[in-house]
């Protein structure tokens, strides 16, 4: 199968490249990645697939309907992971957020119809449910989005299950929790706080610190996305959770633990704006498929600080 991946210059796409190149999704043959490189994009991310005979890449905007006819020209699935990502960001302008993640998603989704894809997977996000104190969402929740991050996504959902529902579309989205991992842009909360550490900086902890993420290795959350991509019901919705929840303080204190500093490291700042308390996500529909995360969260987290280190020494 030869697939688009939109976005596959940013964190999580990148991932995905690279497990695909490495053999690890049996029926991905041939890999196209389509993207801005904004600022969150490099190509840095992806130099491990340059000269590989079963990899192309498109520098463009998914927003443009010109290059993405061109760039679905034989593939047989798409899948997206662009999009503009980080809360804080939508909260100060959210107009590329709109652009990116709704339209973008409109002019993907007209190119998919035209060419005759077999099948459209949406990277969507946890954040579309909004919040919730106790228990877990599945994917029948209602969609109350808290950010206009959040809200920009639940938009393109809407917009991807139209699709099915309207032209017949194959598509499937998939809801995942909180991702961490190597190569991820360093504005997000762990790159940030390690980078911060590294330097003898304090790390800022939004409120009182008693925020909830469930966290998901990069590598999970790609082998989730194969397995919808593969054997997904069209017009169907998966969430992929990661299984460990913790708070942002204890998730700081960690990060402080693992670089071996102390816990005088952490301040605490004013919250962000309508920061949402807790996300969970309730993932047995994909675990019927075959899914488990299989990176324990001890190992992954080590590794990914690092990887950060690593990165950081170097420059
Ligand atoms: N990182 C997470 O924890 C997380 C959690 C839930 C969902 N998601 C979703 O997963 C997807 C990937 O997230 P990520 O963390 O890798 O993001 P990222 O910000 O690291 O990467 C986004 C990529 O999209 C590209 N891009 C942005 N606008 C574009 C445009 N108009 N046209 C073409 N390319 C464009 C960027 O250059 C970049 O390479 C996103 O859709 C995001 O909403 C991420």
């Amino acid at each position: 199968m030869k697939i688009l991946v939109t976005g596959g210059a940013g964190f999580i796409g990148s991932n995905f490249v690279e497990m695909a190149l490495r053999g690890d999704f049996a029926d991905i043959s041939e890999v196209v990645v389509l993207d801005k490189l904004t600022y969150a994009g490099k190509l840095e991310n992806l130099k491990f697939a340059f000269g590989n005979p079963s990899f192309s890449f498109i520098q463009g905007d998914i927003c443009d309907a010109v290059v993405v006819s061109k760039a679905v020209e034989g593939v047989d699935a798409i899948l997206n992971f662009a999009a503009e990502s980080h809360v804080d960001r939508s909260i100060e302008d959210s107009s590329e957020f709109v652009r990116t993640n709704i339209l973008g998603v409109q002019v993907l989704l007209e190119a998919s119809l035209k060419a005759g894809i077999k099948r459209f997977l949406q990277v969507s996000t946890d954040e579309v449910y909004g919040t919730i104190d106790t228990g877990s969402w599945n994917e029948a929740e209602p969609l109350l989005p808290n950010s206009p991050y959040a809200a920009s996504k639940a938009a393109a959902d809407l917009l991807v299950r139209s699709y099915f529902r309207t032209h017949k579309l194959d598509v499937v989205i998939t809801r995942c929790s909180n991702n961490y991992g190597p190569r991820q842009y360093p504005e997000k909360l762990i790159p940030f706080f390690v980078s911060r550490l590294v330097k003898g900086e304090k790390v800022p902890i939004y409120g009182d610190g008693m925020n909830v993420r469930d966290w998901l290795h990069v590598e999970d959350h790609c082998r989730g996305i194969a397995l919808v991509l593969s054997r997904g019901i069209a017009g169907e919705i998966y969430n992929i959770g990661g299984g460990t929840e913790l708070t942002n303080i204890s998730l700081a204190t960690k990060l402080v633990k693992l670089l071996g500093l102390k816990t005088g490291s952490i301040e605490y700042v004013a919250d962000r704006k309508g920061h949402d308390l807790r996300y969970s996500v309730d993932w047995s529909k994909i675990a019927s498929l075959g899914y488990s995360p299989l990176k324990e969260w001890d190992v992954g987290i080590a590794e990914t600080v690092e990887s950060y280190r690593e990165a950081l020494k170097n420059g």
